[in-house]
């Protein structure tokens, strides 16, 4: 909902329990006035009429306040745009005009001197704004160098102290949570290699006076973005905060717009949850799930993918035994990794070449999609089109289509170099590639890789050569689109050497992501508990591997703590099946049975972070309609101590829940409870026992509400 204040200069966007609220000025500055609980729109017409800070030597008086704070005049703070034309930097900005439609507000102003329009967009989802920027030369003068825009600056209310949180991580680490105290100045977390990165997901939260998991005020702001950004959180001498973000890593140039162009900022969306972290969580889960994710009202089938198991060295009927097995134990779509295609027997070799390797599929992929066809599973492929290594036919006939600086070194991460995606013949020699691909087998699904960081990005030739970075971002998004809307029966992944693309942009075109490289089922946890913090299960791929995992760590882990932790997401399975022996493929058999059971809840559910996993006890909870579903898990069992009691939420107090099968049958009798019928006072109030002993155990527990 949007209100108008009736002199046309306040208005009110509100979502089920928030508002935000924003005022033009006298002298046209565009003020924040309210960001938090619902308000009506007289609340904000009473802000908004509230004198201004006392003028103080050497602040400035909008510093802190405006909602977009552009480079230049009486301002101090980071600059959410700036601009240059080759004799004036900087933007003076007059008011045009607003518009509400469609659920949007448009608030548009003009830099005369640039000839540049600006536009501010709004947009309420549920309680997710969405808010972007519109730039448009106007015509008739200079090009106009785009140095920097943000998508937006989010200001949060006075409060005492601020804690911040974020995901940070590394290749087989990502996204894992972590929270310190604000302090004055400026904390800026991004990514400058091209790509969302390993090392941070583009999302902070922000609480003030101690929330917790279920209460107090949380703040979120994350950017739909896949490419380099940057969020910088800044606090104020007065103590304010504001939080700026948007593409690019720095302010060195983004784009050139020249009479007639115009550019569109990615969407920076924020929330505002009194629910705590977990009731901030659900609300972008809600959001993903109805706004964003493509088809999220399906659910995704169970996987098999054998890049652990046969790394590079693959094989038509290595592929088929496996799929034989796979399909046996229950799996839906059977995946071929890596290795395909060109002369890809190696990482040295064949990106770019995106035609059956004839060695290994003489036929191409079209018999071996049949087989998996007729075992009853959907076929997917790997790809990673952004990307191109030394040796290939493509790179021989085009070293040029790569990005490079003349006279420097092409530096090649995993012996291969990014493809400039930003050009137009490479955009078409992609299409063509993969349209011919989709079309040349029976296809269902395709895992699209992105397996290193931009370092030499340069594009010789080119009158704007920094603008490489967010038009390749455009360009992969562009390609995305267009392969969904041709073979609109193929499902996407995105996958970056496990999660190094993840974010609200990538989402809005792949079906699920990779999250991690690392699949063993005790360091999962940890990644799983900082991805639920934005993303929902529906979308988060997990696989149960073999043991030990000679991958990472060596770790022994029984199959129920493998399964158990990677049915938490979208399950799969990424072992050597050949190796499995028969009472282990039985097992499988058994928990892909009931994973498909519980999916709708897992994958549809609303998640509660019941305990983190720090060492003890840990679980998460579904719940999605009358059906509840409890994965729990046992690090390690200290002193003999009994295990704690597990209280449950989101439960009616009122209300009865019989315990479904007997939790999860699977392996153990020692967990019958089949028709139990617990209260739900006493699930949240006292817990659940949850029999757990030992070290790395775990169980899942079902109920139905009566
Ligand atoms: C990195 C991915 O994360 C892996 O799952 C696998 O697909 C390899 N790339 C293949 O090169």
């Amino acid at each position: 909902m949007i209100e108008v204040g009736g002199d046309g200069r306040t208005w009110v966007l509100s979502g089920p329990t928030s508002s935000y609220a924003l005022h033009l000025g006298a002298g046209d500055e565009l003020l924040h006035l309210h960001w938090g609980a619902r308000i009506a729109l007289a609340d904000a017409e009473a802000l908004a009429a509230e004198p201004g800070p006392p003028a103080r030597g050497f602040e400035s008086p909008l510093d802190g306040r405006e909602e977009y704070p552009v480079e230049g005049g009486p301002r101090f703070v980071r600059p959410a745009l700036s601009v240059r034309t080759p004799e004036v930097r900087g933007t003076e900005w007059q008011f045009g005009a607003a518009s509400v439609a469609a659920g949007e507000l448009r608030l548009r102003f003009e830099d005369t001197a640039h000839r540049l329009g600006i536009t501010l967009v709004y947009r309420m989802r549920g309680d997710v704004l969405e808010r972007s920027a519109v730039l448009e030369h106007l015509g008739h003068g200079p090009d106009v160098e785009v140095l920097r825009a943000d998508s937006a600056v989010w200001t949060l209310p006075e409060r005492e102290r601020w804690r911040l949180s974020q995901l940070h991580g590394r290749w087989a680490a990502e996204s894992r949570l972590v929270r310190s105290d604000l302090t004055y100045g400026e904390k800026i977390i991004g990514s400058r290699r091209g790509h969302t990165s390993h090392q941070h997901l583009p999302w902070v939260a922000l609480d003030a006076e101690g929330a917790s998991e279920e209460h107090g005020e949380v703040y979120g702001c994350a950017l739909a973005w896949s490419g380099s950004w940057r969020i910088a959180v800044q606090q104020l001498p007065d103590g304010r905060v504001q939080i700026a973000g948007g593409s690019g890593h720095d302010d060195s140039g983004q784009a050139l717009l020249r009479p007639g162009e115009s550019l569109t900022t990615p969407v920076f969306a924020g929330l505002w949850s009194a629910g705590g972290f977990g009731g901030a969580s659900r609300a972008w889960h809600a959001y993903q799930l109805e706004h964003v994710i493509p088809d999220a009202q399906d659910v995704r089938p169970v996987l098999y993918n054998s890049w652990e198991a046969t790394g590079f060295d693959i094989s038509e009927a290595q592929q088929r035994a496996l799929a034989r097995r796979a399909a046996d134990i229950g799996v839906e779509l059977f995946v071929v990794d890596d290795a395909w295609f060109g002369r890809r027997t190696s990482d040295r070799a064949g990106l770019g070449d995106w035609t059956p390797n004839p060695d290994r599929f003489p036929g191409g992929l079209k018999p071996l999609a049949d087989e998996v066809h007729g075992l009853g599973m959907q076929f997917g492929i790997w790809v990673e089109p952004e990307m191109v290594n030394a040796d290939s036919d493509l790179y021989r006939a085009h070293p040029d289509w790569v990005q490079h600086f003349p006279g420097r070194t092409r530096t090649e991460f995993r012996h291969q170099l990014v493809l400039n995606l930003a050009r137009t013949d490479v955009q078409d020699y992609l299409w063509e590639q993969l349209h011919t691909l989709l079309s040349s087998a029976p296809i269902d699904y395709v895992k699209w890789d992105f397996n290193r960081s931009f370092t030499d990005a340069g594009w010789p030739g080119e009158e704007c050569p920094q603008r490489l970075w967010n038009d390749h971002v455009h360009a992969l998004y562009a390609l995305l689109d267009r392969l969904r809307a041709e073979h609109p029966g193929v499902a996407f992944e995105s996958c970056s050497g496990g999660g190094g693309r993840i974010d609200l942009g990538i989402l809005a075109r792949t079906d699920q992501v990779w999250t991690s490289d690392n699949t063993d089922p005790l360091d999962r946890l940890a990644i799983q508990h900082g991805f639920s913090q934005l993303h929902p299960a529906r979308v988060m791929a997990a696989w149960v591997t073999d043991s030990p995992n000679t991958q990472l760590n060596d770790r022994v882990s029984s199959l129920r703590f493998r399964f158990v932790s990677a049915m938490a997401g979208v399950l799969g399975v990424g072992g050597d099946l050949t190796r499995w022996s028969e009472a282990e493929l039985a097992e499988a058999r058994e928990w892909v049975d009931l994973y498909k059971e519980i999916r709708p809840v897992v994958q549809h559910g609303e998640l509660y972070r019941l305990r983190a996993p720090d060492g003890g006890l840990s679980a998460v909870q579904y719940v999605h309609g009358g059906e509840v579903v409890v994965l729990a898990w046992l690090q390690a069992q200290r002193y003999g101590e009994p295990v704690a009691r597990l209280r449950l939420r989101g439960l009616d107090p009122a209300g009865t829940y019989e315990q479904v099968g007997v939790g999860d049958r699977v392996g153990r009798s020692d967990r019958a409870g089949a028709g139990e019928v617990h209260r739900g006072a006493v699930l949240l109030h006292h817990g659940l026992h949850t029999g757990l002993r030992g070290d790395l155990d775990a169980a899942i527990f079902r109920f139905s509400r009566k």
